[in-house]
């Protein structure tokens, strides 16, 4: 008794920045970003946009698609680490947007893990038998967080948002098994003050360097390349499938290196393994269901495709979803 992903949609801001509009006011190259990242733009928000918009319209093509009302839902559930505002929650602003009121709405601040998170929480309490339906959105805005003088962060992180139509059905299809995992012993290598201005690429705010985000990349990478290959085995051993029967693993996109490493570990072929990270960057909690969304799209998922989710960011956070299509 389990739930189902039955429609996807995604969003992002109107414009990319490209790696050659970096190139204009970092001391940086095309070169460089390219070969230690894969990114080749993204796309950040601009005076004027907002991370809500952008998250209400990808639940609106999701909940399309899935013909599935707003007034239907159950309960809404955000990962988010960069919502305009403390509360109301952002959840609590999609519900508005949507025109509804009165079910569960409520955010996951688990950074880039937050889909999975919100995704698996999602699943947990509709075999309770809670829900019937529920919308799980990934939507993040690091762009605004990031001091734009900072190359060594600036180049990563891009804006945008997903959303998964999830219903309560019985069967084999579905969530098949999720696991959630954090350390907060490792906090200091990925973070952000909750205070400071939003700082949009093109406006004239700059985020103080003291409240932007700090990375500690190097150390990042190898804790994020062992905890996505343990929590990939780990779902996939309780849910008593070989790594061999999956047919698409849709991974956090945070680093090209990082997904071709963990890909290497787990023994994958790369026609196995979806990225798009060089056209959208590290969009954080948005950048599994994008992934997802994009995956759908081009036909890379097929009904009854074993497809495995995983992802890991600030906090540090990181998990996995395994699901039969
Ligand atoms: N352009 C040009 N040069 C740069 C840039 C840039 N944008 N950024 C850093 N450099 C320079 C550094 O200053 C350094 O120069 P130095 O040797 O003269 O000091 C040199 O490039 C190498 O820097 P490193 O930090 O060692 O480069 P590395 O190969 O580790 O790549 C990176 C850095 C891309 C950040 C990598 O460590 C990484 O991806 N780590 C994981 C971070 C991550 O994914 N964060 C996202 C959130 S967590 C998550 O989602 C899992």
């Amino acid at each position: 008794m389990g739930s189902r992903i039955v429609a996807t949609g995604r969003a992002t801001p109107r414009a990319p920045v490209t790696n050659q509009d970096l190139e204009r006011f970092l001391e940086t190259s095309d070169e460089w970003i390219r070969s230690r990242t894969g990114i080749g733009q993204r796309y950040a928000l601009r005076t004027g946009e907002s991370l809500a918009e952008i998250a209400v319209a990808a639940a609106r093509t999701a909940l399309d698609r899935a013909g599935v009302k707003p007034s239907d839902l159950d309960a809404i559930i955000a990962g988010t680490v960069s919502s305009e505002y403390a509360f109301p929650a952002f959840a609590c602003q999609i519900q508005h947007a949507l025109g509804v009121s009165s079910m569960p709405a409520f955010d996951v601040a688990a950074a880039c893990s937050g889909f999975v998170y919100a995704l698996s929480l999602a699943d947990a309490s509709m075999r309770l038998g809670e829900w019937k339906r529920v919308l799980v959105i990934g939507a993040d805005a690091l762009s605004t967080m990031v001091d734009w003088s900072d190359r060594r962060t600036a180049v990563l992180f891009g804006d945008g948002a997903g959303a998964a139509v999830l219903v309560h059905e019985p069967g084999p299809r579905g969530i098949l098994a999720s696991l959630l995992r954090s350390s907060g012993e490792f906090g200091h290598l990925l973070s952000v003050r909750a205070a400071g201005a939003r700082a949009t690429v093109d406006s004239e705010v700059r985020r103080p360097a003291e409240d932007a985000i700090k990375m500690k990349g190097p150390e990042l990478f190898k804790i994020a390349v062992k905890s996505m290959e343990e929590v990939t085995r780990q779902v996939a051993q309780r849910a008593g499938v070989a790594l061999d029967d999956i047919d698409l693993v849709i991974p956090h996109q945070a680093n090209q290196r990082i997904i071709d490493a963990v890909a290497e570990r787990l023994g994958l072929p790369a026609r196995k393994v979806f990225t798009n990270i060089d056209r959208y960057g590290n969009t954080s909690a948005a950048s599994v269901p994008i992934a997802l969304d994009e995956a759908l799209e081009q036909g890379r998922i097929r009904a009854n495709d074993l497809v495995m989710l995983n992802a890991c960011g600030g906090g540090l956070t990181w998990g996995a979803n395994l699901l039969r299509w």
